[in-house]
């Protein structure tokens, strides 16, 4: 755990968006900046970044979030690596992360020390290995893509590590997945006599490796368990080597393997990566669009690849989004990019690419595989099986594009099918609405709060009705405005504290409403004093309305003397009529 007023600290020095700019370059539009958005395709520019309250939003794709969440979102960095790399920019030193680690829990940064000393140690024995070397040769791997790629060898033996760790013993190197101890707690090396692909995170360092044998045996294949520093569904081989070659053709190819990956590179086509044994996740589809419009997937012709194709497409539907394309290569029985490349060479292999099946014609085409489209029932279950694809799409355009090729190949109208798939009900998805109950004051009070943080502390937080969601946000926001001191911190700060929490979704309507519209400075006061009024009117009725509701049960007579007294002035004041109390 990081400490709340550290990130406080960090957020304080700073600047959003000298931070921004960095990345993406901002223009002065009156009170903010402005550019297109990195996180979606647009022509003009609705990424807009508040200098004086230190967040962005996008009102295109909605976007939002402070330097923290900037950063994460675009390197797709975790919450943690993401602190060490602004507290470092501004030279903050880091607080004693031990403390906050559970007792001999180890740090991330010494993981990933330890496995670049490993990558180093197996790159070095690929030297010396005579048989790897053959290996890699007759594969067609040069040195130097070998050397791009730090492909290394594992020596045979049991502890070949111990030639390069002083501390073999060390739990640290069992926790990095690179050391094993068996039953009888005899420790040993975990990758023996295999060609080592060290796998990489987008800042290039290595996190795990895939080993393989160098002929037959099995497994083929052995990765990196999960570690602290290493999650399968979020990791790409070959990412940091093909990010140039994404960022100059605008794609990036996925293909299954280590070695497709490199033979391609090999051929000139570098930016193609692989998913890690896997199925492709919406993080990986994610991560890829960030980088590139168009990602297209290339997989084996055989069932396997086929499912991995099919797993693709469902992840990525959610994350699609209008202007990126997906494509799909399935390749012939029996070959994969590596035997093709090398057989066809680039340019052969490059064709395919261009002529990718789009993400829509592969679905149907897919899902036509399985029903008979002659018969009336077997164009039915057709659109039956579409329905819970065009559920997860979010994106309108598509939807309607697929829906409209259903109806064409079902026979079905196009408001048939959506009756049929219940497109209604999808196409609303349930906002994140507060309950009824809520008052609407909340929401202005809100605004004003974000607007001018010093009105917390003239803010009596009894009065805030309990159940509200917008509560809890308020109340976290005076205290953190109470606790950071200083004005414009007050927002970020906040945004820290409730992410991923409900009241998220919430927090960032109010604050985009700001942007476009804030409080005049002479209304604020105004505005400010006429929510406190209602507040108390609202706490007054809940009074009221809690002793009516004992006097329901006990009686009058089971009311204290004071509740008495409260009741009947109550009572009066209803009474005279006119009051709301
Ligand atoms: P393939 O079996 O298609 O192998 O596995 P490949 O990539 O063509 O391997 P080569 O060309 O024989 O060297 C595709 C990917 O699945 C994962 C690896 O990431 C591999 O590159 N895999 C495969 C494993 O993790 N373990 C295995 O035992 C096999
Ligand atoms: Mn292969």
């Amino acid at each position: 755990m990081i400490p709340d007023a550290f990130i406080q600290d960090l957020l304080h020095r700073i600047d959003l968006v000298e931070l921004i700019d960095g990345y993406v370059p901002l223009k002065k539009t009156g009170a903010n900046f402005a550019a297109c958005c990195p996180f979606h395709s647009e022509k003009s520019p609705s990424f807009t970044v508040s200098p004086s309250k230190q967040f962005y939003h996008c009102f295109g794709c909605g976007a939002h979030g402070s330097a923290i969440g900037f950063l994460m979102a675009y390197s797709g960095s975790g919450f943690v690596e993401t602190i060490r790399e602004l507290a470092s920019r501004c030279g903050l030193p880091l607080p004693d992360e031990q403390r906050h680690v559970p007792q001999n829990g180890p740090r991330l940064q010494a993981l990933a020390e330890r496995m670049a000393q490993a990558a180093s140690f197996y790159y070095e024995q690929l030297k010396r290995s005579e048989s790897a070397i053959r290996y890699l040769k007759e594969r067609g791997v040069s040195g130097e893509l070998a050397r791009r790629f730090g492909i290394g060898y594992a020596p045979p033996g049991g502890k070949g590590l111990a030639a390069t760790f002083d501390d073999y013993d060390n739990p640290e190197l069992q926790l990095a997945g690179l050391v094993i101890k068996n039953d009888e707690g005899r420790l040993y090396d975990r990758f023996r006599d295999r060609v080592m692909f060290p796998i990489a995170n987008q800042k290039g360092e290595v996190i795990a490796f895939g080993g393989r044998v160098l002929g037959a045996g099995e497994p083929k294949y052995l990765n990196s368990p999960e570690t602290p520093l290493f999650e399968k569904g979020r990791e790409l081989f070959g990412l940091p080597q093909a990010r140039t070659a994404i960022r100059d053709s605008d794609t990036v190819i996925v293909v299954e393997g280590y070695m497709d990956v490199v033979a391609l590179a090999q051929h000139g086509i570098g930016n193609a990566v692989a998913t890690l044994g896997t199925a492709t996740t919406p993080i990986h589809v994610q991560k890829l669009l960030r980088q590139a419009e168009r990602v297209v997937f290339c997989f084996d012709g055989d069932a396997a690849g086929r499912k991995a194709a099919w797993r693709a497409l469902e992840n990525s539907l959610e994350v699609l989004g209008e202007q990126t394309t997906i494509g799909f290569v399935l390749l012939p029985e029996g070959d994969d990019p590596d035997s093709l490349v090398r057989q066809g060479g680039g340019q052969a292999f490059q064709r395919l690419i261009l002529e990718a099946t789009p993400l829509s014609d592969f679905l149907l085409r897919e899902l036509s595989r399985h029903c008979d489209l002659s018969s009336a029932e077997g164009r039915a279950r057709l659109v039956a099986d579409a329905k819970p694809l065009l559920g997860r799409m979010l994106s309108p355009l598509l939807r309607l594009q697929l829906v409209k090729r259903l109806a064409e190949i079902s026979g079905f109208s196009q408001a048939e099918v959506e009756r049929l798939c219940a497109l209604r009900a999808i196409a609303k998805p349930a906002p994140a609405r507060a309950p009824r109950q809520t008052p609407s004051l909340l929401r202005p009070l809100l605004r004003l709060l974000l607007q001018n943080p010093a009105l917390g502390s003239r803010l009596p937080l009894g009065l805030l009705p309990e159940q509200a969601p917008e509560t809890r946000a308020i109340r976290l926001l005076c205290a953190t405005i109470a606790s950071a001191g200083t004005q414009p911190l007050a927002y970020p700060a906040l945004l820290e504290k409730l992410r991923g929490s409900a009241e998220e979704t919430m927090l960032h309507a109010a604050a985009a409403e700001l942007m476009q519209q804030p409080f005049a400075e002479d209304e604020i006061d105004s505005e400010f004093d006429g929510a406190l009024a209602q507040l108390l009117e609202g706490e007054h009725k809940r009074a009221f309305a809690r002793l009516q509701e004992k006097v329901q049960k006990l009686g009058v007579a089971g009311l204290s003397r004071e509740e008495k007294q409260q009741y009947l002035q109550a009572l009066s004041a209803r009474s005279k009529g006119g009051q709301t109390v």
